[in-house]
This record gives C-alpha cells, sequence and structure tokens, in this order.
C-alpha cells in the first residue's frame, strides 16, 4: 500500500516512522544520509497539508530516557534540511507529545524523542507491544512506514502500528525493496557481491543465501580472518570468531561444489596496534605477523578485487574492507568503492557503515546505482528473509 491509498491528506494527522539513526559525535551528526533519505516522504506529506509527526529510534537504550540517545540534535537538522520549523515533543506517548500534536497546523512537522525510551517499543511481549503501538495510534489518523534500516524489526512503531491505523509504505521503503529485489530477484550476471565489516556472525545468513546465487563473492574487513584462519593461516591479534571456524569451512566446500568463486585477500596491510598513527606494514595474507593485527585489504587484494567486480553486471557490497576511519587504512575500502562508481553494472551499497564510507571518503552518490540506509534490513533482505515491517504493508488490515 503507498500513500495514495490513504486519500485526501489535508488536515489529517499522519504518524512517519522514519529511521533517524544517525551517527553522532557527542551531538554532532557525523552522517546525515538518513535524514537526507526521509525528506521525499516528508516534503510530499508536507505539501500535501498533512499534520507531520516523526517517530524514529536512536541507538540502542534500554527502554528508559537517555541523554545520549536524544532525537534533539537531530530535529535541528531535519529543520535546515526541511527549510521549516520542526516541533520537537520531549517524550513518546506522554503529556509533551500530546500537546505538541494538538498544536501541529496543516503542513507542519513535529518530531517525537526517541522511541526506545519507552519499554514497550522493543519488548518482547506481544500485549505490551500493541498497548504502546495503542498510545502511539491515539496521535495519528495514519501511519506511513518509511524507516527502511528498521522494517526488519518486529517493533511496536514498525509492526503492531501498522495493524492499527490505515497504513502505507512511504517512498524510502518503496525505493529501497525495488533497488534491493533488482539484486535478488534474477540478478544479471556476472553478478558479483563483497563482503565486509567486522562481524562474521551478522554475515552467516546472507553468504549461506548466496552461495546459491551469486557468481563470485569476494571477501574482505574483519571477518576475513576468520576464513583466513580456517584455511590454516596465522591471523595474529586480528579479529577472529574461533566459534565459526567449522561453519566457514563447510562455506569454502560448498562453494567450490557450486561453482561460486569465493575470493579472499592475497595480502593485508598490518599493524602493531589498533590506533590511527600505527606504522603500517604490507605483508601476504598466509604470512601475518603472530604479533600485529590486521587492519586493511593490501594492495594486491584491491587489484584482484577490482579485476573481480570490473565486468560484473550486478554487484552488492556490504560492509568496509577495512578500518576506513583511520586514513592509514582507508585504502582498501577507498579502493572498492572507486571501482563500483566506476562500473557499468547495476551497483548497490548496503549498510550502514559501507553507506557511510562512501560518503565520508567523499564519493558522490549519484555514480552508485543505490546506496540503501539499512544496514540489517538490506541484509535479510537480500537473504530471502521476511521482514516484518514490510510484510505487514502487504497485509489487508485497516
Ligand atoms: C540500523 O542502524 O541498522 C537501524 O537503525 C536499526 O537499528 P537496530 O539494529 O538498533 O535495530
Amino acid at each position: 500500500k503507498t500513500i495514495d491509498s490513504l486519500g485526501e491528506l489535508r488536515g489529517k494527522r499522519v504518524l512517519v516512522r522514519a529511521d533517524l539513526n544517525v551517527p553522532l559525535d557527542g551531538t554532532t551528526i557525523t552522517d546525515d544520509g538518513r535524514i537526507q533519505a526521509a525528506l521525499p516522504t516528508l516534503t510530499r506529506l508536507v505539501e500535501a497539508g498533512a499534520q507531520v509527526v516523526v517517530i524514529s529510534h536512536l541507538g540502542r537504550p534500554k527502554g528508559a530516557p537517555e541523554d545520549k540517545y536524544s532525537l534533539k540534535p537531530v530535529v535541528g537538522r531535519l529543520g535546515e534540511l526541511l527549510g521549516r520549523e520542526v516541533a520537537f515533543a520531549s517524550d513518546t506517548v506522554g503529556e509533551s507529545a500530546r500537546a505538541v500534536v494538538d498544536g501541529l497546523e496543516d503542513g507542519q512537522v513535529a518530531v517525537l524523542e526517541n522511541l526506545r525510551f519507552h519499554p514497550g517499543e522493543t519488548a518482547k511481549d506481544d500485549a505490551e507491544r500493541l498497548s504502546f503501538a495503542t498510545q502511539l495510534a491515539a496521535l495519528g489518523d495514519a501511519f506511513v512506514s518509511d524507516g527502511f534500516g528498521v522494517v526488519h524489526r518486529k517493533q511496536a512503531s514498525v509492526y503492531e502500528l501498522a495493524t492499527l491505523l490505515p497504513s502505507a509504505a512511504g517512498e524510502l521503503v518503496l525505493r529501497e525493496v525495488d533497488s534491493l529485489r533488482k539484486v535478488t530477484d534474477s540478478p544479471e550476471r556476472p553478478f558479483v557481491v563483497v563482503l565486509g565489516g567486522a562481524k562474521i556472525a551478522d554475515k552467516l545468513g546472507v553468504i549461506d543465501s548466496l552461495l546459491s546465487k551469486a557468481n563470485r563473492l569476494l571477501i574482505g574487513g574483519g571477518m576475513a580472518y576468520t576464513f583466513q584462519k580456517a584455511k590454516g593461516y596465522e591471523v595474529g591479534d586480528s579479529l577472529l570468531d574461533t566459534s565459526k571456524l567449522d561453519v566457514v569451512r563447510e562455506y569454502m566446500e560448498r562453494a567450490e561444489r557450486n561453482g561460486v568463486e569465493l575470493v579472499l585477500p592475497v595480502d593485508t596491510v598490518v599493524a602493531p596496534e589498533f590506533s590511527a598513527d600505527a606504522p603500517a606494514t604490507v605483508v601476504a595474507a598466509d604470512a601475518m605477523p603472530a604479533d600485529q593485527e590486521g587492519m586493511d585489504i593490501g594492495p594486491e587484494t584491491a587489484k584482484l578485487f577490482g579485476e573481480k567486480i570490473a565486468d560484473a553486471a550486478t554487484v552488492f557490497w556490504n560492509g568496509p574492507m577495512g578500518v576506513f576511519e583511520f586514513e592509514t587504512f582507508a585504502a582498501g575500502t577507498k579502493s572498492v568503492a572507486e571501482v563500483l562508481s566506476a562500473a557499468e553494472g547495476y551497483t548497490v551499497v548496503g549498510g550502514g557503515d559501507s553507506a557511510a564510507a562512501v560518503r565520508t571518503l567523499g564519493f558522490d552518490e549519484s555514480l552508485f546505482s543505490h546506496i540503501s540506509t539499512g544496514g540489517g534490513a538490506s541484509l535479510e533482505l537480500i537473504e530471502g528473509q521476511e521482514l516484518p515491517g514490510i510484510s505487514i504493508l502487504e497485509e489487508d488490515t485497516k
């Protein structure tokens, strides 16, 4: 269901679930990509004369207010980008929220405080979530689900709320699902997937499913060391998940059986400690010193990955190749971003960190076919899992 299905919006109170979970350094927003991504839906609703109530989470507070997770800094930036005043309620369903919502005129926008300050948002108990969603629903006449980054979570404002009000998918959710389904549903081949990032445990599901779909799987970043260890290599003090060695061995065997080309780093940039000014040395992947840790893929690997990506018709990339936040160890991530930005095929960057990397390394977003705002959500979609926040919008509820 799309926004059109909600009918006339002038004078209607529309609750918009956005994902304004942006990275903050104190109260400074370091990447406003998710706020920018929320603008098409918000602008459309404002122009239609709706009274817009934006709801979102930020970080992972534990069901009670915590200053460092306040949405207040986000409200200022949202107002700047929208070019209009945005009101802010200091609670979610309490007196402040009610007063702010009651004060809205047609075409005005308000943001409520972090949904996760209320225990009902993420409660395990269905009834508790429904009760919180019912209080949220009382603040609106209709619901637009546009927080793509959170649609894989069965949480009150994502799932239950959609069962209580006339509901629709927002512009961002539609664009994300459409773009990512081009990758999952019969992708043009060669279909190449580049995976990186620190935690291999987060990527097992997607690797498992890609072993029967992708033509090539390139693995870099912190998760590569578990593969290298499984091959019997020394990985020194690098990130390593020993509990996943057997799983990874089975993946390598399956890749071979299925004819999927699994490409691992051939060289690595190592350093004696995890810091921005640690001295960097390039070593072969099978010759890592025992007292150093891997910080980035090496130049030979960057070249190899580039060759494997260049002729792809479809590329999906999730996760940085190294510690790109430190200039000395950003080259691998930069090089993958460069090759992707120049590739002729359909290129999708998925996930919080890789999307942030592309922007902070200064790449023009228009050089990629799609940059997703969802980390976990885009991976689960690629994996073929059902996303609660999407399937509830496809059901005939309200
Ligand atoms: C994200 O950052 O991926 C989304 O905002 C979802 O956040 P969560 O993983 O804390 O649910």
